[in-house]
């Protein structure tokens, strides 16, 4: 039966980044975009319905946070996460980065040192150069296809005495884990007794496969919430990351007060009429649109699966969550820059390159596999047919 993400959408209508000579670089129209983190599909028709009545409306003066929205974020968390999230720990902010970067700016100094645990998402790396901080890094560890935390290296690097925060990306872009409650407890244990402070960037949790359950790291307990900081946000479950706005949940009345004097400071106050409608709708009514995604992403997975089982060159890392599938080019023996040319000149493929997200990422690429099953079906027949 034909699904409503079967349906193809020209996002060239809009100038949508996925498509954008931006990231496709000249002469890239015609290449898959499977790079740029979002989906190809409608939001929910419930979002979309409550912005158009926002629309409607028609007077766009200023606006506080809506009633509903708080309620509708710890509704979701609760029936879907299990997370008792108390409102008051709640304060809006523009988006996730502004969050990492903000918190990387208050409760850290020039100098010191932010664990991050590569390969990981790109922009981690540049707020932390760009605030002047000092990168310290604890890579995954691969093995058997399979990626876990390296606790011994966590605990060496907790320990430097520069070592004052983490940014836990949960679940891991681009290797798609979805950490379970002993590795997030292991974590934040390690980070408890060092002093080292998690910034908990958690976009993702609500993109999990069967079998996997996203845990909010907050959730573990009151001593777990009480050294952290977590990024919430719709924009990746509900496709509305140009129209939406984020969550910043931190249970500590002195660092939550800190964080508003900042934001405060930089006037960090203003609610999008669009963004507060899409969100309220989204929290309040779009799960069943979101479990539909879900068995359609992991319906277009299934058919990765199987169009690489054959392949000698590529093994996929088998996600379990995110739409951000890893692929393991390395039996190729390619170098980073000829295995970008060789996937976008031979494949067509406009993939994120793995050596973005750290060195141990070279031999790896990133692909959006968040797009309608015929588009991922061309593009999956053009690799199997320049390599075998
Ligand atoms: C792990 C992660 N964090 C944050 C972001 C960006 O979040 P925002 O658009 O809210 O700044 C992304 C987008 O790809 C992401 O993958």
């Amino acid at each position: 039966m034909p699904s409503q993400f079967d349906q193809e959408i020209n996002r060239r209508e809009v100038p949508a980044l996925k498509v954008h000579r931006m990231v496709l670089g000249e002469g890239g129209a015609g290449l898959f975009p499977a790079g740029v983190a979002d989906m190809d599909f409608m939001a929910p028709e419930v979002v979309r319905a409550a912005m158009q009545k926002r629309l409607d409306h028609g007077i766009f003066g200023y606006e506080a946070v809506p009633d509903a929205l708080f309620p509708a974020l710890t509704n979701w968390m609760q029936t879907r996460h299990g997370w008792a999230l108390d409102p008051s720990h709640i304060l809006r902010s523009p988006n996730v980065l502004n969050t990492l970067a903000l918190a990387a700016s208050i409760f850290t100094e020039a100098g010191d040192g932010v664990i991050v645990q590569p390969p990981v998402f790109f922009d981690f790396y540049d707020i932390l150069e760009e605030n002047g901080r000092e990168i310290l890094h604890n890579p995954l560890v691969l093995k058997d296809g399979r990626y876990t935390m390296d606790f011994d290296g966590l605990e060496a690097l907790a320990a430097q005495p520069n070592a004052k925060m983490i940014y836990l990306c949960n679940p891991h872009n681009p290797v798609g884990r979805v950490w379970t409650r002993a590795e997030l407890r292991m974590l934040g244990d390690i980070c408890a007794r060092h002093n080292v402070l998690v910034v908990s960037d958690e976009i993702h949790g609500d993109i999990t496969f069967a079998g996997h359950d996203y845990t909010p790291f907050a959730a573990l307990g009151p001593a777990y919430a009480d050294n952290s900081i977590t990024c919430l946000s719709p924009a990746k479950s509900f496709n509305i990351a140009a129209c939406c706005s984020s969550f910043t949940v931190i249970s500590n009345a002195a660092r939550r007060k800190a964080y508003q004097v900042e934001n405060s400071r930089l006037t960090v106050n203003k609610n999008n009429a669009f963004a507060s409608a899409a969100m309220v709708a989204a929290y309040a009514d779009g799960g069943s649109w979101l479990d539909e995604v879900l068995d359609y992403l992991a319906g277009n997975i299934a058919l990765v699966r199987e169009a690489l089982k054959p392949l000698d060159a590529v093994q996929m890392i088998e996600p379990d969550g995110t739409f951000l599938l890893w692929l393991d080019f390395r039996a190729m023996g390619l170098s980073p820059e000829d295995l970008t040319k060789f996937l976008r000149e031979k494949a067509g493929w406009a993939v994120t390159r793995g050596q973005a997200f750290g060195v141990e990422g070279e031999g790896f690429a990133r692909f959006n596999i968040a797009c309608t099953r015929a588009k991922l079906k061309a593009a999956l027949a053009q690799l199997t047919t320049v390599l075998s």
